[in-house]
């Protein structure tokens, strides 16, 4: 008996929308080859929901979410909706889905293929063969951590982490380590703050106790945004928590070249969410600009968590076959390349991973 999938899809904002309709293109081929098939809800989000419910998360968005095998999301967020504040901006939103799904590790992978080291800011044979994967905490720290306040003249937040919330993301950590190159390095600020001394006491009793066979570092986030840059080929997986992960992972995405190249996925125990790290890149909407390689590469996390692994490993395949040849989107497209529009680059990529199926 054939499978179907159901898949909602969240377009949101900016670009959001035209990478979706890549993805949506590309599983719809993959299906037609395959034993499997996708059925899909579409959904308002952030912006998009803010003109449409007056909440950047409506609940009719959040239980077609938890109805789902999994959620793919486009962008959130916009100049439009830049003057909300709290919990009406489209970025919360976001954090109200995360929570809602209880998607406590976020998956950050970033490798450097020979073709794309030339886009990189940093000198090629620094970057070529970069392939390292940040496991960011996404539901708890200072981005969800009460007490919040501001009363005009005073604003604090609050970043706090207990040790189930510790070890669970640090578990997906290691065990992501075992399937790579063995490697954990697990980055915080100790030498300041006591939620990252509670941090590191907990990766590392862990550490002892489960996956001593895992090689474990620690290093602390202001050396390690420098190290990514110096060194980046000396990371494999990198643990840390929500507001680190968030920096050190941009820093990550500009090693090929363009943030339009980074995929991520959000994991908990239940439904997972599939998105480009990239946002809604709003001076480049609806003109066919965006680069489309993120979600579809989230498009593949997505396939790997529900099993789908061949077909994974077909867009994967395709895409670098994809990349031996000169067409580039704007963000990419530089001497010896050719100026792709979004659905050009798709349709590319589409046919590659339809010969690697
Ligand atoms: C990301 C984004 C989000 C975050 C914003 C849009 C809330 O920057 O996914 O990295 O900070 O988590
Ligand atoms: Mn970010």
């Amino acid at each position: 008996m054939s499978k179907t999938y159901k898949i909602t899809l969240l377009p949101g904002d900016g670009i959001g929308p035209e990478v979706v309709a890549e993805s949506v293109k590309l599983l719809d081929a993959i299906a037609e080859k395959s034993e499997f098939s996708f059925e899909y809800t579409t959904a308002n989000a952030g912006g998009a929901a803010i003109d449409a419910h007056n909440d950047p998360m409506p609940q009719s968005t959040v239980d077609a979410c938890k109805a789902s095998d999994a959620v793919l999301l486009g962008a959130v967020g916009g100049p439009k909706w830049d003057e909300l504040t709290g919990a009406m901006r489209p970025e919360s939103g976001l954090l109200k889905i995360r929570k809602e799904l209880g998607t406590f590790a976020n998956l950050r992978p970033v490798a450097v293929p020979a073709s794309l080291a030339e886009s990189s800011p940093l000198r090629a044979e620094a970057v070529a063969g970069v392939d390292l994967l940040t496991v960011r905490e996404l539901t708890g720290g200072i981005y969800f951590g009460q007490p919040v306040g501001n009363d005009g003249f005073e604003a604090f937040n609050t970043m706090r982490y207990t040790v189930p919330e510790i070890e669970r993301v640090a578990r997906v950590a290691f065990e992501w380590a075992r399937k790579r190159r063995n490697k954990v390095t697990s980055v915080d600020k100790a030498n300041v703050l006591e939620v990252s001394r509670l941090w590191r006491d907990t990766v590392k009793r862990l550490h002892a106790a489960e996956f001593s066979d895992v090689e474990l570092d620690h290093m602390y986030i202001d050396n390690a945004t420098m190290q990514m840059v110096i060194n980046p080929r000396q990371f494999d997986v990198i643990l840390t928590g929500n507001i680190f992960g968030d920096i050190l992972s941009d820093t990550s995405a500009t090693l090929g070249g363009s943030l339009g190249l980074l995929p991520s996925a959000s994991i908990g125990s239940g439904v997972g969410l599939f998105e480009p790290v990239h946002g809604s890149a709003p001076d480049i909407a609806g003109q066919g600009k965006a680069n489309p390689i993120a979600m579809i590469l989230s498009t593949a996390m997505m396939l790997d968590h529900l099993g789908e692994g061949a077909a994974a490993t077909a867009i994967r395949n395709g895409l670098e076959a994809a990349l031996k040849q000169p067409l580039r989107t704007g963000d990419l497209c530089t001497k010896g390349h050719t100026l792709a529009s979004t659905s050009e680059l798709g349709d590319l990529i589409r046919a590659e991973t339809l010969k690697h199926l």
